[in-house]
């Protein structure tokens, strides 16, 4: 078994709105973006995180990776809760690259100053040699480059260097939202073969972020699929996207005939039993009252279902 890099036990993670926004003191309660969820992650492996609109899956990433506090629940590296680690050496090792790589990159900086910014404050050797290495990784020649700005790049070239960003801190995990998500088929596929490369080379693990059930199938080794904050589903890829067996994630992935409820908000929803309950062709009493567990339904494959 590959070593362990990312666990999370029982995280929450709450939201809060604007008081003084559209939904006034209703929308100022706090949001389970987050429910509850345990996962891991190890070296080399990629986990795929699918479900709606809302679900809490970027919520999930950037707790994760350490960029938004947990409220409940634990986080750990290599076996070690990040609470008891120095914060920043913690958050060097996982990274996240956003859907919109302009988020990250300093758009009017050369790609040398930025990422050799980043090297200076993370106090790591070798900065030249760090920066030229992630950059050939991602596809994007030094010598053309390193003296460019984002500004003076296709959308890309600034997306290589969103994962090139986070590459050049050598990562042990990244966080991958969307990272192909609005970008044409040809360059998908270059991405997507120059992640599988990456991770092939340096054994770094992906938690992937996608909707795209063929960016998934490319490159997860287990999916989890996510529903109003909690995890109701995770196993293997291939078991997951031929015969998933939570009941959301079965209408999720088109598997079962019916309407997905359109993208919701848990904004003011606080749901003792299971979120899908409402909506679920199988519901039982319990289902509505009662929080599902996750149980083991086949080897590594779990679901959070009261009637499996
Ligand atoms: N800026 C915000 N302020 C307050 N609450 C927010 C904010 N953004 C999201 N939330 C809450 O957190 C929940 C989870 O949002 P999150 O962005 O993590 O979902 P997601 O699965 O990444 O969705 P998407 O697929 O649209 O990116 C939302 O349903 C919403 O209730
Ligand atoms: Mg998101």
């Amino acid at each position: 078994m590959a070593e362990t890099i990312l666990k999370l036990d029982d995280v929450v993670v709450l939201r809060r709105t604007d008081p003084t926004g559209p939904f006034g003191l209703w929308g100022a309660r706090p949001v389970r973006a987050v429910d509850g969820v345990s996962l891991s992650i190890a070296r080399g492996e990629t986990l795929g995180l699918m479900g709606g609109s809302g679900a809490g899956k970027t919520t999930l990433a950037e707790a994760a990776t350490l960029r938004r506090p947990v409220d409940r629940g634990s986080v750990s590296v290599q076996g070690r809760d990040v609470r008891r680690l120095d914060r920043r050496q913690a958050r060097r090792r996982l990274q996240m690259v956003r859907q919109d790589p302009r988020e990250s990159l300093v758009m009017e900086q050369t790609v040398r100053a930025q990422l050799g910014h980043l090297i200076r404050i993370h106090n790591l050797p070798d900065g030249e040699a760090r920066i030229r290495r992630a950059l050939e990784q991602v596809g994007l020649p030094p010598a053309e480059f390193l003296e460019r700005t984002p500004r003076e790049m296709s959308g890309g070239q600034q997306q290589r260097l969103a994962i090139a960003r986070a590459l050049v801190l050598n990562p042990l995990l990244v966080a991958l939202d969307e990272p192909v998500a609005g970008v044409d088929p040809q360059l998908q596929q270059e991405l997507l073969r120059l992640l599988a490369r990456v991770q092939q080379e340096r054994g770094t693990a992906y938690l992937l972020i996608s909707q795209d059930v063929r960016v998934i199938s490319r490159l997860a080794h287990r999916i989890g699929v996510m529903h109003l904050g909690r995890l109701c589903e995770i196993g293997p890829a291939e078991q997951v996207l031929l015969e998933p067996r939570h009941p959301f994630s079965r209408r999720f992935l088109s598997r079962e005939e019916g309407p997905l409820p359109p993208d919701e908000d848990t904004a003011g929803r606080v749901f003792s039993g299971c979120p899908w309950a409402d909506h679920c062709p199988a519901a039982v009493e319990k289902c509505t009252k009662e929080r599902p567990v996750a149980r083991e339904i086949a080897p590594g494959h779990l679901a959070a279902c009261h009637v499996l």
